[in-house]
């Protein structure tokens, strides 16, 4: 899989650039706060559908503009695509794929794949649930559409049951109103969230496997890193969610038999929006006994497992998209990471020109008030 040219207008701080791709190492190389990651924000977002950095379609639009429009050439080992993009203030996102337009997002995910990394999944291991939700959620909508589409219901659903529980904790007429009402959306989420389980169980199966390979080839030694899913459905073990008639009815069961606890929470307290990988390294919790050197190595490791899972999914290489990330590694760790991904197609950036060297023949992009031009 290669991106080969994207062009951008009025996007963040570019006002207009047209950048070419090499099909391996591209470095995009300039000081703080001139568009690196701007445009890697733009490559993301045609590959992921929404901004990395968590921004609205109004905040991409550069400064005192209405529109931003973004163009991709990309190719896989079939054929040669182009998306385009067209983002309006307070509208409804255009997107049209080799000129057909695109109505839903899930129809355009996993064409172009791509795993992404930036110095916040360094932290993967130490930081919330959250984040590791997330990491799962992206790589698991670019290899399953059906994914990502039963992730935006699970979540419409759960918003409007968490509306009704907020309002029944607020008022008695709203109390009964959620008492007729609650259990249809209960079922919903059971259902939505037992296929969601069972996705991020066998996705994490995978990664125990493809993570724990590249970790004892980085690190050398003899730790052995192990990663399982924690399901909040009361379930005895992991394989038990791959059974997804089980997990929604036990989902369902802990929905419709703890209404009071929700009332008084005013929340959903059952369901996939809680769940979280247990990340341990010979045993003992990463997060709580692992060095920071540790957890750094057990991202690393993550994120190219998710390069891995991705190629024997689809039979080639996603692209890389590193964003600041080997400024953050040590010298063997960098190394390491270079090693990994030399003869793959990745977009980096960084403001040391020393990577230049480093990367050898990298294809070298110099970056300056929103401006791209090849060195
Ligand atoms: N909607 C927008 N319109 C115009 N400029 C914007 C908009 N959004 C962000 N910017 C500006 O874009 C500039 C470049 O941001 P970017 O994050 O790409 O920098 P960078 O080159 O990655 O820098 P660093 O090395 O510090 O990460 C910032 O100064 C920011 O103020
Ligand atoms: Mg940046």
């Amino acid at each position: 899989m290669q991106c080969k040219k994207i062009e951008v207008e009025n996007f963040r701080n570019i006002a207009h650039a047209s950048v070419e791709f090499g099909p391996q190492v591209n470095l995009l190389l300039g000081d703080n706060a001139q568009g690196k990651t701007n445009l890697l924000e733009a490559v993301s977002l045609m590959a992921l559908g929404r901004s990395f950095r968590g921004a609205k379609d109004a905040d991409l639009i550069r400064f005192g503009q209405d529109k931003a429009t973004i163009a991709l050439d990309y190719c896989d080992h079939i054929r040669d695509m182009r998306l385009t993009a067209t983002l309006m203030a307070g509208r409804r996102r255009k997107m049209e794929q080799n000129g057909l337009p695109v109505a839903k997002m899930s129809e355009l995910i996993g064409g172009l794949r791509v795993v992404l990394f930036c110095p916040e999944h360094l932290s993967i291991i130490k930081s919330g649930p959250e984040l590791r939700r997330n990491f799962l959620d992206v790589a698991i909508s670019q290899l399953k559409p059906v994914y990502m589409s039963a992730l935006g219901r699970y979540n419409k659903i759960l918003k409007e049951r968490n509306r009704l529980l907020k309002e029944a904790s607020e008022s008695e007429d709203a109390r009964r109103i959620m008492q007729d009402t609650i259990d249809i959306w209960s079922e919903q989420l059971a259902k939505e969230g037992a296929l969601i389980a069972r996705y991020r169980v066998q996705y994490i199966q995978k990664m125990k496997q493809a993570a724990s390979v590249v970790f004892l080839d980085m690190t050398g030694g003899g730790e052995v890193p192990n990663f399982s899913y924690v399901g909040t459905a009361h379930l005895d073990c992991e394989d038990d969610y791959l059974d997804t008639v089980k997990t929604e009815k036990a989902f369902f069961e802990l929905l419709t038999t703890s209404h009071a606890r929700e009332v008084g929470a005013g929340y959903t307290l059952w369901g996939i929006h809680r769940d979280d990988i247990d990340i341990t390294l010979n045993g003992v919790c990463a997060r709580l006994f692992a060095s920071q050197g540790q957890q750094r190595s057990l991202a690393l490791a993550m994120k190219l497992a998710e390069g891995e899972i991705c190629r024997e999914s689809c039979l080639e290489h996603p692209v890389y998209l590193f964003d600041d990330v080997l400024s953050e590694l040590d010298v063997r760790r960098r190394d390491y990471l270079t090693s990994r991904i030399y003869d793959k197609q990745v977009i980096l950036t960084t403001c040391e020109p020393s990577e230049m060297k480093r990367m050898g023949d990298a294809n070298v992009i110099k970056v300056q008030n929103g401006t791209f031009c090849a060195l």
